[in-house]
Order: structure tokens, then C-alpha cells, then sequence
């Protein structure tokens, strides 16, 4: 199941360059690139020839050329020239995708064209906003994108997963959790009061005692993931807003299907208690980095779990209200687009 009428990261800004990159979104190959004056272009990595990837080509010009016969395409998908024959055939085209750099990642529409509306890209400003520290990557995932947003809206597993940075016992037994469900995604909330930090917490935070901890999880669709997470010493008002100790931050997922059993991961971290310091940036990077890692070990034996037997039936239990309540509004948002695209065909 994929949702096309949505933007999604393609690459991070320096992914990109004179050099062709291919990369598969929602089944689809895609060539990336960026033209002499900077402007990233995406079309489809088929040759309208003979169907040879123009990912194996050369940037000429303005143009992507194919390797094959030298046919070339221009930025909106039309051949630009045809070595050794003067007239081009409307024929001879490759579909372009809408294609805009925001926030330091490239963004892709996958779906009509005509709805495209750079107005509805996801808000990432943490990434170029000097308030903040903040460094992002991308992982490839063996698994369906699904699975990662249903981890990231549950967070009981940080007790399990990760007990050696972010999770304890009380993340779990602990937590107060809410789930609300808006137009285009679903906020779980989730707040552990007077509970002792766990390892990562206490290494930034140097906390004398327990604290109150918060995890504000914004999922918007169809897969975009933005956490506040923090903590301050408990009973200093961290729940009425007032966050004057401790440690602020923001966790940043943004995930593009590529097949249905595997997933661009692009995510990164931001803070604001030292944002000029390199250091601490890298710091706590390196041990989300290393939380995630965590993650992908467990998401990609469990794809292969589906894969062996997709129809086995799943236990659900309490903590799976924000993922479900996640997956319900995916659901039928894809049968919303469905409907459309078969109204549009008829
Ligand atoms: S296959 Fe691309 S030019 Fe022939
Ligand atoms: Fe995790």
C-alpha cells in the first residue's frame, strides 16, 4: 500500500550533484540529479529508447544523457536531442516527478502532478534553523515503511530495545500516555513523571535525581515522525510548560517506501540546550545512531517474518492505540486516493 499524492524525501541536499542517483520510490526507478545551476531534477530511470536506465548516463548540459544511443532528456521528461536524426517524436519522453529542496532534504511527488503543492512539505525547519543543533542521515531498511512508523508510535519498546541509551523500566511501566487522532495524523503523548533518566538522558542532562520526561510523538502522513522528546528534574513544572532544567530535543523521521518490503529512512536529531556546540550535536547523534541501529535489527527480522507468512493474524494490546489509530487513517486515506484515480480513469 503506498499513498502517491504526498511529498517525500528523495536524498539529502549533498546526495545530490553532477553525478546521476538512482534510487527507487514506491516501486518506481527514479534518476536524481542536479543541473549546472544547482536545480536537483528527478525523472524516471527508464530510457524512452530502449528502456536502459539514464541513471547510467552523463549530466550534459541541462540534460541527463542516456549511456546507450546518446538520446538526451531536459528537466521536464522531453527528449532533448536525438544524435544524428533532427526531429524528435512527442513520443520520446520520460515521465518528470516534481522536485524541490527544503529543510536540506530533496522532496519528491510521487502522484498527480496537479496536486503538487510545495505549501504541504512536511515542516523540517530544524535542520536550517540556527537555533537548534541538529545532524541528519539516512539508513536503508529492509522493512515495510509501516513497521517503522508503528515503532516510532510506540515507544513502550525503548524499554526492551534500547536500555542502553533512551529506555528504562519506566518508559513503560511508568508512562501516562494519550492518543489523539487529527485531520492528517495522530499525537500520542506520553509523560513519565518522577522516574529515574535513562543512561542517555543522565549523560546529557546530569541530573541529581529522578525527573519528568516527556514524549510528544507528531505523526503526520503518511509517514512523517517528529518527536519532543526531554526531560527536567522532577516537580519543576515540565508538564504546565515550564522546561528550565534538562535537556530538549527533537527526534526526526521522515520515511520513503521503496518497495514494500524495504524503506528510505532519512531521520536526525535536534536540541536546543547547546546548539552552538559541535560536540554535543555529534554526541547525542552518535547514540540515536546507535538506538537506531538498534531498531533496524529488529524491524528487518520482523519484515521477514511477514514475508514468510503475511496473513498470520497479529495480537493487538493497549500500547498499540497510537500505531493502530496511525494505521486506521492511512487506510483510508489509500482508499480515498484509490477512489479518485478510479473516478479519474472512468
Ligand atoms: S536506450 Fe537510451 S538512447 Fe537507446
Ligand atoms: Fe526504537
Amino acid at each position: 500500500m503506498f499513498l502517491r499524492n504526498h511529498w517525500y524525501v528523495a536524498a539529502m541536499a549533498g546526495e545530490l550533484g553532477p553525478k546521476p542517483l538512482a534510487r527507487t520510490f514506491l516501486d518506481e526507478p527514479v534518476v536524481l540529479f542536479r543541473q549546472p545551476n544547482g536545480t536537483p531534477v528527478a525523472l524516471e530511470d527508464r530510457c524512452a529508447h530502449r528502456r536502459v536506465p539514464l541513471s547510467l548516463g552523463n549530466i550534459v548540459g541541462n540534460n541527463i544523457q542516456c549511456i546507450y544511443h546518446g538520446l538526451e532528456f531536459g528537466a521536464d521528461g522531453h527528449c532533448a536531442a536525438i544524435p544524428g536524426q533532427a526531429d524528435i517524436p512527442a513520443a520520446a519522453r520520460v515521465r518528470a516527478y516534481p522536485v524541490v529542496e527544503r529543510h536540506s532534504w530533496v522532496w519528491i511527488w510521487m502522484g498527480d502532478p496537479a496536486l503538487a503543492n510545495p505549501d504541504t512539505i512536511c515542516d523540517f525547519h530544524f535542520f536550517t534553523d540556527a537555533k537548534y543543533g541538529s545532524r541528519n542521515t539516512l539508513f536503508h531498511v529492509k522493512a515495510n515503511w509501516q513497521l517503522i512508523v508503528d515503532n516510532l508510535l510506540d515507544l513502550t519498546h525503548l524499554t526492551y530495545v534500547h536500555g542502553r541509551t533512551i529506555g528504562n523500566a519506566a518508559t513503560t511501566m511508568k508512562a501516562e500516555v494519550d492518543v489523539a487522532r487529527r485531520e492528517d495524523g495522530v499525537t500520542v503523548t506520553r509523560w513519565v513523571i518522577d522516574a529515574p533518566p535513562p543512561p542517555t538522558y543522565q549523560l546529557f542532562g546530569q541530573f541529581a535525581g529522578n525527573v519528568d520526561r516527556w514524549q510528544i510523538i507528531e505523526h503526520t502522513a503518511p509517514a512523517f515522525v517528529r518527536l519532543n522528546i526531554g526531560s527536567s528534574t522532577t516537580g519543576t513544572g515540565a508538564r504546565d510548560g515550564i522546561r528550565v532544567d534538562g535537556i530538549n530535543m527533537w527526534n526526526l523521521n521522515a520515511i520513503t517506501p521503496e518497495t514494500e518490503s524495504s524503506s528510505h529512512y532519512f531521520w536526525g536529531q535536534a536540541h536546543e540546550f547547546s546548539p552552538n556546540d559541535l560536540g554535543v550535536t555529534d554526541r547525542i547523534f552518535a547514540e540515536i545512531h546507535r538506538t537506531f541501529c538498534e531498531d533496524i535489527e529488529v524491524l528487518e527480522r520482523q519484515q521477514q517474518m511477514f514475508d514468510y507468512d503475511p496473513t498470520h493474524k497479529m495480537l493487538d494490546i493497549r500500547a498499540d492505540a497510537g500505531p493502530n489509530a496511525a494505521r486506521r487513517l492511512l487506510t483510508a486515506m489509500y482508499e480515498a486516493e484509490q477512489q479518485t484515480r478510479r473516478a479519474a480513469a472512468e
